[in-house]
């Protein structure tokens, strides 16, 4: 195990670590920015019912949802398709309108999930089109599906999914960028420009990856910490989902994310000086309320702990720690934001001697309903 680990002292680090890397394996052979290609081998026969798809329904679980939850917003912006994205255990127990030559995404980093399997046998049963979207090859989930494409982001063994996100981010905007420009909603110099941006990723979550000593630093005061909210509008909503589920699953902190501007309908409630608020805010089209959303938590005296894009000097002035990611367009921001996320979960998880790689009462693949 020590050598699986290659020098790590857990799974989840190696994991977060090699993220540079499983981004670019997840690209290599698919994207070439300087020539303007991206080719997905694994979606060819339904690449047009794709394209024409009246809707796509996204269906997943965990931290595989999350990834969806992005997928939603990049499919809606490039291809101008509607999606919905879809626990796949309410999916199932309800009567869902599928109709014949609907899309189905189902992503899933084991490929095993109980809950979507048997969602992908419904959605098939009422004659929907299913592209999997999955990292172990063979799986379950890969063979029902009827295309779709893999992460290759190699085994991922600590329960807490860090590099597979990003590789299912990554992968999903690939599949969302062809079609929209096989499509025409839209047009070469944007498609190029996306492709460019994408190629960027790999060195920029490296870039991210050197916030881990400052974040170190944050996690030692915080980790007796007994709730933490996190933040997010747009692009980054979903990253705030996803950094408080990392907390709670390894640190077994209580943690939420919500939308930042939905904040003022419940958790601003909760806010007082013992409250740490992780708010992503990384410039793009929502910054300006999201700093007000900011200055909305500091009035309440709680402790902001603010991801922010490199250079920014309007937030270190009002939150309590800033960390900062490099910029990248916005919907790419999520590979990019989560990073900071995932290592502060780690660390503080670390801290309180929790078993990061197997955190009590969870697996890594719930095979059972
Ligand atoms: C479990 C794991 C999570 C994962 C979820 C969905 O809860 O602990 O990390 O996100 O299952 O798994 P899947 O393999 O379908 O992505």
């Amino acid at each position: 195990e020590a050598i699986e680990k290659s020098g790590h002292d857990h799974f989840m680090h190696k994991e977060i670590f090699e993220q540079p890397i499983s981004i670019a394996d997840c690209m290599r052979g698919r994207l070439n920015a300087e020539k303007g290609e991206l080719t997905l081998g694994g979606i060819r026969n339904y690449a047009k019912a794709l394209e024409n798809a009246e809707r796509i329904i996204i269906i997943a679980c965990g931290t595989s949802w999350h990834a969806g939850l992005v997928a939603e917003y990049v499919f809606e912006d490039l291809c101008r398709i509607p999606v919905e994205v879809e626990y796949a255990s309410e999916f199932r127990y309800r009567n869902p309108v599928i109709k014949e030559g609907d899309i189905v995404i189902a992503i899933s980093q084991s490929g095993e999930t109980a809950d979507t399997l048997a969602a992908i046998e419904l959605a098939k049963s009422k004659g929907a089109i299913v592209l999997g979207v999955v990292n172990t090859v063979g799986s379950s989930i890969s063979r029902v599906s009827h295309e779709g494409a893999y992460l290759h982001a190699g085994p991922e063994i600590g329960v807490a999914s860090t590099k597979a996100f990003t590789a299912q981010l990554t992968v999903l905007y690939m599949i969302a960028l062809k079609a929209a420009f096989n499509k025409g909603t839209i047009a070469e110099n944007r498609f190029r420009e996306h492709l460019r941006e994408l190629s960027l990723i790999p060195a920029k979550v490296e870039k991210a990856l050197k916030t881990n000593d400052k974040i170190e630093e944050i996690s030692d005061l915080f980790k007796n910490a007994s709730n933490f909210l996190y933040l997010g509008r747009g692009y980054n909503f979903p990253v705030a989902l996803e950094g408080a589920l990392k907390l709670k699953e390894i640190s077994y902190i209580h943690a939420e994310g919500y939308p930042a501007a939905e904040m003022k309908h419940g958790p601003i409630a909760l806010i007082d000086e013992n409250m740490p608020v992780v708010v992503i805010a990384t410039r793009d089209s929502s910054y300006d309320k999201v700093v007000s959303n900011i200055q909305e938590v500091k009035a309440r005296k709680g402790v902001v702990i603010a991801i922010v894009t490199e250079g920014d000097s309007l937030i270190p002035g009002m939150a309590d720690f800033t960390i900062e990611v490099p910029a990248t367009h916005e919907s790419l921001m999520p590979l990019v934001s989560v990073i900071p996320l995932q290592l502060l979960s780690y660390h503080i998880a670390v801290m309180r001697g929790a078993n990061v790689d197997q955190p009590r009462n969870l697996a890594k693949s719930v095979t059972v309903e």
